[in-house]
């Protein structure tokens, strides 16, 4: 019937199977229109109604408060990087930022916002090649900052806010591309959450972005309309031809985590999924994770071989045996097995056992 393999990559990242049947089902006929559900107007009703269960079903999942706003918005999370200083930095006159540099990503966001205000970067793991969060104290944050941003979990490095900091009136930014829907949250604690789709929640090119309403007016005239918050939201984000499909297959990835118990339910089973990896790289010395244990992430398990030479035979081994794109990123080297929410907890006891099994061969 199937010949899908486990799919480790960080993203675009495997989603869940009922969904991508689903999907297709309906993709030449959509509730008998006769046309797929790309053919059809995004202003259409058919397609209105996606855009409304998709905001309930966020509502329900995340538990997102009335004072927030759902916005879909195009180029992904790193668009936001720059959307994040348009719509922000103005909110106080010196035009300030706090910037957790916890990563790649998060670096990429600072150099972003520089060109738009003073950012401060002094919160950096870069030394220890980010194997950690940085040491945050919340009160030690510039009472002048227009926002702090953090990433809550760092994809390529295997790192996450294990708990939120409040900062208190200084509105905090997250971009939580590799972990949103992962875990439950106080929304509250936030000013802004985005994140690309393209790991637990859909196909890539759209952001989801949350944001809490007294946030909507302070945007730079400069701002693009289509990067504008108060824009997309007025216009429930159809200020232009939205993404259909990628709204379309989201919802059904939303109904799919609804089905399987929401948030809480999911949260527990990748805590059980993330141990089941954690073991294996920590039962012997032949395995070595790479980040700091205290601030491991759920969703991106690294890992090296304490032998390197070994690295390519594991990553080649693995391929055939049905573990797809397990080579770490680059910038870490070693191994990566990314485990979202569609991962099934069948999948990281296959890759445990497999791991095991390589070393008594090799070790
Ligand atoms: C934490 C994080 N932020 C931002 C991005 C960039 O997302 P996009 O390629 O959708 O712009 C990624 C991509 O992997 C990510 O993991």
């Amino acid at each position: 019937m199937t010949n899908r393999v486990y799919n480790f990559g960080a993203g675009p990242a495997m989603l869940p199977e009922t969904v991508m049947r689903r999907a297709q089902e309906e993709f030449l006929d959509y509730r008998g229109l006769g046309a797929s559900v790309i053919e059809i107007s995004h202003r259409s009703r058919d397609f209105m109604e996606i855009v409304e269960a998709s905001n309930a079903l966020l509502r329900e999942l995340a538990e997102i408060p009335e004072n927030y706003r759902i916005l879909y918005m195009h180029g992904g999370a790193q668009m936001q990087f720059s959307a994040i200083p348009m719509n922000l930095i103005a909110r106080r006159p010196q035009r300030k930022a706090a910037y957790v540099v916890s990563g790649n990503f998060a670096d990429l966001a600072a150099k972003e916002a520089a060109r738009y205000g003073e950012i401060d970067t002094s919160r950096n793991s870069a030394e220890s090649n980010f194997d950690r969060i940085p040491e945050f104290d919340a009160h030690a944050l510039d009472v002048e900052s227009s926002y702090t941003h953090i990433t809550s979990n760092n994809t390529i490095y295997g790192t996450r806010w294990n708990a939120f900091p409040d900062t208190g009136e200084i509105p905090l930014v997250a971009d939580m591309t590799s972990e949103f829907l992962s875990r439950e949250l106080d929304i509250n604690r936030f000013g802004v959450i985005f994140a690309s789709l393209q790991k637990n929640l859909g196909p890539s090119g759209l952001a989801l972005v949350i944001v809490r309403q007294d946030l909507l007016d302070h945007a730079i005239p400069e701002t693009p309309g289509l990067l504008n918050y108060r824009i997309c939201a007025e216009k429930h984000s159809l200020a232009n031809t939205i993404n259909t499909f990628a709204v379309y297959l989201m919802k059904l990835v939303l109904e799919w985590l609804r089905d399987e118990g929401g948030v809480q339910a999911i949260e527990q089973r990748n805590a059980d999924k993330a141990a089941i990896l954690y073991e294996a790289v920590d039962g012997s010395d032949f395995y070595l994770g790479t980040a700091h244990a205290a601030h491991r992430s759920h969703m991106n398990v690294t890992f090296n071989l304490a032998e390197s030479g070994l690295l390519e035979t594991f990553l080649r081994e693995a391929e055939s045996s049905g573990f797809y794109a397990l080579k770490g990123h680059r910038k870490v080297g070693g191994a990566r097995a990314s485990i979202y929410n569609a991962m099934p907890a069948e999948g990281c006891r296959a890759l445990a056992d497999f791991m095991r099994h390589f070393e008594r061969r090799r070790g």
